[in-house]
């Protein structure tokens, strides 16, 4: 992992030019899991692990970016571009530009380099925060004309088009306006969003499961569709409703015939997880962490039987930390099928809690878990270094 001083060296080593530089979040979700492509509410926090991306403009209208992390450069031409490979990582950055461009940014070609620090495929939004850092270092405005709405709007059309996955609008969103030592609710309908503050005395745990199962993008699609078929089914005898963020849980149980029990079960998670998701930020603004615990688990549960995205390895991992003393909650986090759970966690409580939840896991796992603990970060933001003195 470089500093962003580093990554300035790097870039220099190999562009040879000076550069400026952005960085992005990754992100943990406390609460409100696919819900967002249904236009419900979410509750995520920025965490302290960020995407660099350094840049400088070049006149030949051809853009250049280097990954630190794959050890591979790419150059394209900014008037022709189109997706690489499947899965290939320069499309989330080629993306970004296509999205901009196609917005009618105004964009140069550019060299760019990209280093990223959140864990790759665990779940906790390293795609959003390479998208993020790579749409500011594009725009190279230093964050203030570009409306971050819009910016997140169009890096999830970034995915959603160029990389071809049909991701909500949570991860960019939280990229770009993470408050420190807060969570954003977000209403993924009409993006109005509120700060939450976390409790001082708690801290947000991340424990990562580092299994990645490989049905994850296709059935994280797969949800999106059968969400859709059921809005298309219930807007039959409820002609109001856009999404099942429209959708009450009496509405949902009285035309329970009309749908295959597989759908039913996905849309009642997503009707019962937004409204734990009210109900978190009610507890958190009244300070009664002692409700956060039971909601929690419940979107675990809810996750686990009824959206049918978790496996094993979160399940254990949940019921290990869930077992900790000092332990308020435990979930999933993200999309789900592995990756990470996130654990409300007392400070006095956090180191056992490493140790022991990380003792049991690999006792029957087999697999050592990497445990991180952050504190809720600023979104996306220009970084300006003092000499001698990198901003971190
Ligand atoms: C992924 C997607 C998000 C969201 C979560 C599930 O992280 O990128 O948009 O749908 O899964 O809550």
């Amino acid at each position: 992992m470089k500093t962003p001083l580093q990554i300035l060296d790097a870039f220099k080593a190999r562009f040879g030019t000076t550069a400026s530089i952005c960085r992005a979040p990754g992100r943990v979700n406390l609460i409100g899991e696919h819900t967002d492509y249904n236009d419900g509410f979410v509750l995520p926090a920025a965490i302290e692990f960020y995407c660099w991306a350094a840049a400088a403009p070049r006149r030949d209208g051809k853009l250049a970016i280097h990954s630190d992390n794959f050890n591979e450069t790419i150059e394209v031409s900014l008037d022709s571009l189109s997706p690489l490979a499947n899965k290939h990582w320069a499309n989330y950055p080629l993306g970004v530009a296509w999205a901009l461009r196609r917005a009618g940014k105004p964009i140069s070609g550019a060299n760019v380099y990209v280093s990223g620090e959140v864990p790759l495929g665990a779940g906790l939004s390293s795609s959003a925060a390479v998208e993020v850092s790579v749409a500011l270092a594009l725009l190279n405005d230093r964050g203030n004309s570009v409306d971050r709405a819009e910016l997140a709007q169009l890096c999830q059309k970034a995915e959603n088009e160029f990389v071809g996955a049909r991701v909500g609008i949570m991860d960019q969103f939280v990229s770009c306006y993470g408050r420190a030592s807060h969570a954003l609710l977000l209403d993924c309908r009409s993006l109005k969003h509120e700060f939450v503050e976390l409790p001082a005395n708690l801290q947000l745990v991340i424990c990562n499961t580092m299994v990645r199962h490989e049905l994850a993008s296709g059935e994280y699609n797969a949800r999106r569709a059968e969400c859709e078929e059921g809005v298309r089914i219930l807007r039959i005898v409820l002609p109001g409703i856009r999404a099942l963020r429209d959708v009450t849980l009496p509405q949902l149980e009285d035309h329970r015939q009309n749908l295959s029990a597989k759908v039913f079960a996905r849309c009642r998670h997503v009707i019962t997880e937004n409204a734990r998701v009210k109900s978190a930020v009610e507890a958190f603004r009244k300070g009664d962490t002692a409700a956060l615990g039971p909601l929690l688990q419940d979107s675990h549960r809810s996750l686990r039987d009824d959206y049918e995205v978790s496996c094993r390895e979160l399940d254990l991992m949940v019921e290990i930390a869930a077992a900790q003393p000092g332990t308020i909650g435990a979930r999933m986090t993200g999309g789900g099928f592995g990756g990470c759970t996130i654990n409300l966690v007392e400070t006095t409580a956090v180191s056992d809690f490493r140790r022991k939840v990380a003792a049991a896991y690999s006792s029957k796992i087999g697999l050592t878990p990497e445990i991180y603990v952050s504190p809720a970060s600023e979104g996306a933001r220009h970084i300006v270094l003092e000499e001698n003195k990198p901003a971190r």
